[in-house]
């Protein structure tokens, strides 16, 4: 079933990240380099999600900060703003709109079952608002309005994409073929999953508080050494990738991510030597292939102006297919058309 018309037959990517935090490595490696190579086969939407970010209190000042810093991490990155509709989710209403009558059809008993609703909750135990609920609602509507096939995430995500298919089923059964449901996007080489390097076996999060877990995109270089230098291993002394060394997998893990080296090579690479080379290794690999990025992205922010024309024009393009598809939601349910 396809809702979309003038798609020349491409198919439609929707993925978005929450400036809730400094970019890091794991958003780089682990997300937005596998986007940028969807981005010649598909019609991209890509999308800085502030109000998924408000769910937990931010500082206004820093949100917009962050706000147009992860813009111009996704350009620095290599998301070409010609390719893909980079843009702002609140600068799109129908996001919201569709939002609250999604809400209609979500059940308060899947709701509940979301662990990150029930990770956040723990977290945040002070402020455990109605928007922390509904927040897989919000982001349902995000992919339904595109009428998105594919939505690359990671594994944390797959149970948001799975509500989401089941209120575009839901929503499907009673309306008519109103949705497309969407499919997680996996890629081919299976994205990598960075963890922190301090607690390897959690993925590495923005909102980490130890300075030391995370490897954020615009670090200098002698910060980036320092963090490896820092990280965990295990007391075994070979660098090799098995069970049981998340710390050294990990570390496998980013090496790759930076050289391309698959874990054999770099495994022959360090064999007879210790984790000091090995970390010194790392630590030098990420910070050559980030520094093109750390450039790209001194360029963006010192102009501001054209940052807001690519956000502009980005929330036009995609506000032209919301509207839409929010429009078709409207007449389906019986609002009144006047
Ligand atoms: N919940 C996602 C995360 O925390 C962010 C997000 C919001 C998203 N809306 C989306 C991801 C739509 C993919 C599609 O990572």
């Amino acid at each position: 079933m396809d809702n979309n018309i003038n798609n020349n037959g491409k198919k439609i990517v929707l993925s978005g990240i929450q400036p809730s935090g400094d970019l890091n490595i794991g958003t780089y490696f682990g997300a937005l380099k596998n986007w940028v190579k969807l981005q010649n086969d598909y019609i991209n939407y890509f999308c800085i999600v502030d109000m998924h970010a408000i769910t937990v209190r931010q500082d206004p000042s820093v949100l917009r900060r962050r706000t147009l810093e992860v813009a111009a991490g996704y350009i620095a990155c290599g998301l070409d703003p010609e390719k893909c509709a980079l843009f702002v989710q609140s600068h799109v209403p129908a996001h919201a709109q569709l939002a609250w009558v999604l809400n209609c059809y979500a059940m308060f008993g899947e709701l509940s079952r979301m662990t990150q609703f029930k990770e956040k909750s723990e977290q945040h135990s002070d402020n455990i608002n109605a928007g922390l609920f509904t927040y897989p609602v919000l982001q349902a509507a995000d992919i339904l309005i595109y009428n998105a096939h594919l939505v690359p995430v990671g594994a944390d995500q797959k149970q948001h994409l799975e509500l989401s298919r089941d209120i575009a089923v839901r929503f499907n059964s009673v309306y008519g073929d109103v949705f497309t449901v969407p499919e997680p996007y996996i890629s081919k080489e299976k994205s990598a999953k960075i963890c922190s390097l301090q607690e390897p076996a959690k993925k590495m999060s923005k909102s980490d508080k130890n300075v030391n877990a995370t490897v954020l995109l615009f670090d200098k270089k002698d910060d980036i050494i320092k963090k490896f230098k820092r990280a965990v291993t295990d007391s075994d002394t070979a660098v090799r990738f098995a069970e049981g060394k998340d710390g050294v997998n990990n570390l496998m893990t980013i090496y790759s991510c930076a050289t391309g080296k698959s874990y054999d090579e770099i495994e022959r690479e360090f064999s007879g030597k210790g984790y000091g080379d090995f970390k010194l290794a790392v630590g030098e690999a990420v910070a050559d292939a980030l520094m093109p990025i750390q450039k790209k992205f001194g360029e963006l922010m010192s102009d501001r102006t054209e940052l807001e024309k690519i956000l502009k024009d980005g929330a036009q393009r995609a506000s032209r297919r919301a509207d839409r598809t929010l429009a078709k939601v409207y007449k389906k349910i019986g609002f009144l058309q006047i």
